[in-house]
C-alpha cells in the first residue's frame, strides 16, 4: 500500500437511489414505503422553473412530516449557475436539515463549486446547532466535471459519492445520442470477413471510459461510485445489463428513475449467494495457506494469493452491510 492513507467516506447502503420530483408530493409516501436505499427529492431537472418554489416547500414539508424509516434522504439542488440554488440550500437545510442526510450537487464542474456549497452548508449547520454533518453526492455529468473529477472527489470532507449523469454528460460532450443511458448501435465494431465472407457487428459500451474514469476518482478518494439513470423503464433486461456492467467496474449502486427499477438495482448491486460462498472459500483457503507457510495456492484450478483475500473481503463486507 502507499504511505498515503485513503480515508473512506461514511458507510451507507447505496445499491439503489430513487429520483422523486419535488413537484410531485403525491409520490413521496410510496417512495417512503419502497425498498430503496437512498431517495433524492429533486429540485433540478425534473422540476419546471415555475414549480421550483412550490417543490422546495413540498420537500421541506415531506422531509419533516413523512416517516422515511431508515432510508438515506437527499435533495438534488439546482446548479450553481442558477439563481435557485442558494435558496434550495438555505431553505431546505434551515427548515428540514435534521432529516437530510445528503445534498446532491448536479453538474459540478470544479473543486471550487464543492467549496462554495460546503461553506454555505457549514454556516447553516453551525447557526442551527445541528450535530449531524450533511454529506455530498456529486453528479459527474459535464465534460468540465469529468476533466476535474479527481479534484472534485477530494474537495470536501462531506463528499460521499460520485454519480455518473449519463444524459447531461452526453449533451455536454455532444455525443450523438438522445437516449438516457443504454447502448448505441453506431458504437460498434465490424469484424473482418470470415472464410465465407460474413461479417459481424459487436456492439460496444460507449459509456465505458467515462464510468471507469469516475470509478477510479471515487475509489482513490474513498467515495462510492454510483451509476446514474437508465431512461427506458420498460426494459428491465437492458437496465440490468447496464447495472451489471457498472457493478463489475466497481460501482456500488444505480439510480432508479422509476419504482420498478429499485428491485433490479438492489438485486444486481447485492453480491449473489454464489459469490459470497466463493469469497468465503477463498478466505478459508488462504487462511490454510498461511498456516502452511504458503503465500499462494490453487483453488478450483486457479491461483489465489494475498490480493485474492482483499477481493474476497470486499464481497464479504458488502454482504454484511446489506444484512445489517
Ligand atoms: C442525470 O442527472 C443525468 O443527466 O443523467
Ligand atoms: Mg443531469
Amino acid at each position: 500500500m502507499s504511505f498515503h492513507p485513503v480515508d473512506q467516506a461514511q458507510a451507507r447502503l447505496n445499491r439503489s437511489e430513487l429520483a422523486v420530483p419535488g413537484s410531485q408530493p403525491q409520490m413521496f409516501e410510496k417512495a417512503a414505503q419502497s425498498d430503496v436505499d437512498v431517495i433524492f427529492l429533486d429540485l433540478e431537472d425534473a422540476v419546471a422553473p415555475d414549480e421550483k418554489e412550490q417543490a422546495r416547500k413540498n420537500i421541506i414539508k415531506g422531509l419533516n412530516e413523512i416517516d422515511w424509516g431508515t432510508k438515506s434522504m437527499s435533495i438534488r439542488i439546482n446548479g450553481l449557475d442558477t439563481h435557485y440554488m442558494y435558496r434550495d440550500v438555505v431553505d431546505v437545510v434551515e427548515q428540514a436539515g435534521e432529516r437530510l442526510d445528503l445534498i446532491m450537487i448536479p453538474k459540478v464542474g470544479t473543486a471550487a463549486d464543492v467549496y462554495a456549497v460546503d461553506m454555505m452548508v457549514t454556516q447553516i449547520e453551525d447557526a442551527k446547532g445541528y450535530s449531524k454533518r450533511i454529506g455530498f453526492e456529486h453528479i459527474i455529468e459535464t465534460a468540465l466535471g469529468m476533466q476535474n473529477v479527481t479534484e472534485i472527489a477530494g474537495a470536501s470532507k462531506r463528499n460521499e459519492s460520485l454519480h455518473f449523469g449519463v444524459a447531461d454528460y452526453a449533451a455536454s460532450t455532444r455525443a450523438r445520442t438522445t437516449i438516457i443511458g443504454g447502448v448505441n448501435e453506431d458504437y460498434s465494431v465490424l469484424t473482418d470477413p470470415d472464410a465465407e465472407g460474413n461479417r459481424q457487428t459487436h456492439w460496444g459500451d460507449m459509456w465505458h471510459y467515462a464510468l471507469a474514469r469516475m470509478v477510479v476518482a471515487a475509489r482513490a478518494n474513498g467515495l462510492r461510485p454510483i451509476d446514474g439513470p437508465f431512461g427506458d423503464f420498460k426494459d428491465p433486461d437492458g437496465y440490468k445489463a447496464a447495472a451489471y456492467r457498472a457493478a463489475v467496474l466497481g460501482c456500488e449502486g444505480k439510480w432508479a428513475i422509476h419504482p420498478s427499477q429499485i428491485a433490479l438495482a438492489n438485486e444486481v448491486m447485492s453480491p449473489s449467494d454464489a459469490e459470497i460462498t466463493k469469497a468465503q472459500r477463498i478466505l478459508e483457503a488462504m487462511a490454510q495457506a498461511e498456516a502452511d507457510g504458503k503465500g499462494a495456492v490453487s483453488l478450483d484450478g486457479r491461483l489465489i494469493d494475498y490480493a485474492s483475500i482483499r477481493q474476497a473481503e470486499v464481497l464479504v463486507e458488502k454482504a454484511k452491510q446489506i444484512s445489517n
